[in-house]
């Protein structure tokens, strides 16, 4: 192993330092990377990566690379890369909170909750950060499952959650951030069906249960009324949502963060929408199918 780990100063995750780029063509460090991430569930490279090779280079340690299915979305010249930016204007809604114009918000969530094979990880690269605001959270899920009381999790291990595509704050049912929005809404998504996902996952590599909430996404638990899925929702999220879980990270230019989906869920703070932020990020393809599908019917009665 040619890396040294530290524990990073929050309630998840390492920083790996002391890595010569030459020495990820190595496959037995490639193996002792993956062996770290799949461990501590985030880590971060401080200023590893200064160009999208270097990011793919890094990316490729950690298992098969996701194109995404929206070439717009593509960096030009590295469809395994998605190129995420204000550059060129807002990418995606802003704003208003307490006076302050900001894009780029997403409240915790793990990527692909409303879908049934959820990616495995994704790896975020800093290109130009913002003096203001952008930072990334994360939260271990797996840990917020392990520090329930027994009766709660006896209670919940069985049950199952809808979950739904939420392209708006407005539309989210819980730990939703308020904020007025001053961009017209976009209809022109893809139509994502709901889907039904234990609400405590086995992590397919670990074997560890986790508490699955995204809280973008979920809408409610099946068999339960509406006032006592709320309730139930609302405690688990009270109790996982605890700083002591969480890691915030405030990025510099070629940072990189990697970070398990299945395990953690994460949030972006935003920036202010006239402050330019690009970033490049990476997705790692998930191969476990979790959850189905639900008829329309079938999720309004849920
Ligand atoms: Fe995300």
């Amino acid at each position: 192993m040619t890396f040294a780990i530290a524990r990073l100063p929050g309630g998840i995750g390492i920083e790996i330092t002391d890595l010569e780029p030459a020495s990820l063509q190595d496959p037995a460090t490639a193996t002792a990377l993956r062996e770290a991430w799949i461990a501590h569930g985030i880590v971060l490279f401080r200023r590893m990566a200064d160009s999208p090779e270097a990011l793919l280079a890094l990316s490729r340690c950690f298992g098969e690379l996701e194109v995404h299915p929206i070439p717009r979305f593509r960096l030009e010249g590295y469809p395994e890369l998605i190129l995420l930016t204000n550059r060129d204007g807002p990418s995606g809604p802003v704003y208003d909170f307490d006076g302050v114009h900001v894009h780029g918000r997403i409240p915790w969530h793990t990527d692909l909750a409303f879908a049934t094979t959820p990616n495995a990880g994704a790896l975020l690269r800093m290109v130009q950060r913002t003096a203001t605001g952008g930072q990334t959270g994360w939260i271990d899920t797996a840990l917020a499952w392990e520090t329930l009381d027994i009766a709660m999790q006896e209670r919940i291990a069985g049950l199952e959650a809808v979950y739904h595509f939420t392209p708006d704050l407005d539309a989210m049912r819980f730990n939703n951030p308020g904020g007025t929005r001053l961009t017209p809404k976009r209809d022109d998504y893809p139509h994502f069906p709901p889907v039904a996902h234990p609400l405590v996952w086995t992590h397919p590599e670990t074997g560890r249960k986790v508490l699955n909430l995204s809280t973008l996404n979920i809408r409610g638990i099946i068999g339960m009324t509406e006032q006592d899925s709320d309730a139930l929702i609302n405690a688990l999220l009270q109790h996982t949502l605890q700083p002591r879980f969480q890691y915030i990270h405030a990025w510099e230019n070629n940072d990189v963060m990697l970070w398990d989906n299945r395990r953690t869920m994460h949030c972006a703070f935003g920036h202010p929408v006239d402050e330019v932020r690009i970033v490049q990020r990476s997705t790692l393809r998930g191969s476990v199918a979790m959850g189905r599908v639900l008829g329309e019917q079938e999720a309004l009665a849920s």
